[in-house]
């Protein structure tokens, strides 16, 4: 199979469109059996569900090629079971978790001359979504709803690779207590527009949620979970209801513990205390580990002592480490990878 010629090296975080998708409509109540497509425009009703009530969720997955040549995706179980779980909340039919896995490495597999080289610095990311697709205009669930999945090579989410990031402590909420923080809605990130041009504008890569109801601890940001170390080598990530279960995040705490022999705690982490810890990263499948540099909370600059260069060490190692499993250079925990034939 021949790649295509993109300057992959160069790629950004965007779309750029692929040979085939794969599509499934729901309607009476069930499924139909699915196809791979080369059309990627969608046609629905101007009444339809996701239009007027933004009925629709999705997960983010990426493909990789590793060392040995093989093309392999990263715990794809995780996210069926997460869109299951968005499903539920948004009262949508759930897309069976097992086919959910096939519609993926089928994706993949109609675009395997998309999949980034090794060592290439880019990956293929995978868009599986849902939307209600039939006409809604009192407000209620849709009944009929299409499952898509596309694929799309990108490069690094933030610009400048692994350049620590600025970014703000900011005043407006990304979930409410007993809302809908904990799925992959996308109105939650509808609501986030705002506050992220707004960060953009002052300067600042990201924002830094706090918890909406007492504003005292850390929630995520936009697209990530964040990852604390301490001073003495501890990995600490914030507990919250209200925040994206992050699979990356959750594979960093084991990689933490198990491969680094290092110790890792999930618990509230107030703001007050974020000038105590040694380093920070922002963590997730676009994100991967992006390292931060310097937090400002209303004028107030802390720095973090791993600086405005580089990686700090415990965050590199975790970083190397989960890309290197990714990438078959260290072997996997059994089950996280799987190859597409
Ligand atoms: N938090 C939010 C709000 C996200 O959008 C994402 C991206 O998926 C993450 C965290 C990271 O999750 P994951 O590691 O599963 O990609
Ligand atoms: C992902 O990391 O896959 C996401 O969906 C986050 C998004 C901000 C790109």
């Amino acid at each position: 199979m021949e790649k295509k010629n993109l300057d992959w090296a160069n790629i950004g975080f965007g779309y750029i469109e692929t040979d085939k998708r794969y599509v499934s409509n729901y309607k009476d109540g069930a499924w139909d059996e699915g196809v791979l497509t080369e059309d990627s425009m969608v046609t629905i009703s101007e009444c339809a569900g996701v239009l007027q009530y933004a009925q629709t969720i999705f997960e983010g997955m990426k493909a990789y090629t590793t060392e040995d040549g093989r093309i392999v995706t990263f715990r794809p179980d995780l996210n069926a079971a997460r869109m299951e779980d968005s499903a539920k909340r948004m009262e949508m039919p759930v897309f069976p978790q097992e086919r959910f896995v096939d519609a993926v490495v089928q994706t993949v597999a109609a675009n395997k001359a998309y999949v980034p080289p090794f060592g290439s610095g880019a990956t293929l990311y995978l868009r599986p979504y849902m939307f209600g697709s039939n006409p809604v205009i009192g407000v209620k669930p849709a009944s009929e709803y299409q499952f898509r999945v596309f694929a799309t090579p990108v490069g690094p989410y933030f610009k400048g690779g692994v350049k620590p990031l600025t970014i703000c402590v900011s005043d407006f909420d990304r979930a409410a207590p007993n809302g809908t923080g904990h799925i992959k809605a996308g109105l939650n990130y509808a609501m986030s527009l705002h506050a992220i041009v707004s960060a953009h504008n002052n300067g600042f890569d990201e924002n830094m949620y706090l918890d909406a109801a007492t504003k005292t601890k850390v929630e995520e940001t936009g697209g990530a979970n964040f990852l604390f170390v301490t001073k003495d080598n501890k990995v600490v990530t914030p507990k919250s209801g209200s925040i994206l279960p992050s699979i990356t995040r959750r594979s960093l705490m084991y990689v933490a513990k198990e491969y680094l022999g290092l110790e890792v705690e999930e618990r509230e982490v107030y703001l007050e205390e974020v000038s105590d810890f040694a380093e920070c990263g922002l963590c997730g499948t676009a994100a991967v580990i992006s390292p931060v540099g310097k937090i400002v909370d209303h004028g107030k600059e802390i720095y973090l002592p791993s600086g405005m260069s580089d990686m700090g060490p415990v965050t590199k190692k975790l970083f190397d480490t989960l890309t290197g499993i990714q990438m078959g250079k260290i072997e996997a925990p059994k089950g996280w990878l799987v190859e597409i034939q």
